[in-house]
């Protein structure tokens, strides 16, 4: 009986913990997702293809200052591997360079959202936040699957 019962919350834990690993992994792909339909949002803006809606800029800001504010706990140890992730093992080997990749993406997404209030500043500080996303992808991102 004992035994039965520490067999299964063995299997419990065990069942959890992929989950809790896949969910991690697909909850920080949304947040990324977001980030890159907002940023298409903005350079759609820029290039003068859609107007400039200052709502719309204010959201885009808000919503990655709170994906750079998420970020430190969407990399959890046990999340290196599965869920398709891209993401590279230097994300945990290198956690200092990593958690600068962040902080230099919160401070671009907070000084952005200041001045993002009309295309002119719109198109001033988005350039800090591209290289933000670039910077980061090009250390810590594997490529694409073709
Ligand atoms: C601090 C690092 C960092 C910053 C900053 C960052 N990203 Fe990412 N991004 C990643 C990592 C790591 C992955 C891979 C996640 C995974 O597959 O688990 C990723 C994945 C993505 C993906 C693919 C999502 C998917 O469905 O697989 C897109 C699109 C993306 N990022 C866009 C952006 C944009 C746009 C910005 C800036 C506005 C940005 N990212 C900022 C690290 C970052």
């Amino acid at each position: 009986m004992i035994r039965t019962i520490v067999v299964m919350a063995a299997v419990a834990i065990g069942i959890g913990g992929v989950a809790a690993q896949s969910d991690v992994i697909s909850e920080r792909k949304a947040l990324m997702k977001k980030n890159a339909q907002h940023a298409k949002g903005m350079n759609g803006m820029i290039k003068g293809e859609t107007p400039f809606d200052a709502a719309a800029a204010a959201a885009a800001f808000t919503q990655w200052g709170e994906t750079a504010a998420a970020m430190p706990k969407l990399f959890p140890d046990n999340s290196k591997t599965g869920g398709e992730t891209r993401a590279l093992p230097k994300i945990w080997e290198d956690s200092a360079g990593w958690n600068a990749q962040i902080a230099g993406f919160a401070k671009a997404a907070a000084a952005g959202k200041a001045k993002a209030t009309s295309l002119e500043g719109l198109k001033e500080t988005m350039p800090a936040v591209s290289k933000a996303c670039n910077d980061c992808h090009e250390g810590y991102r594997a490529a694409q699957k073709k």
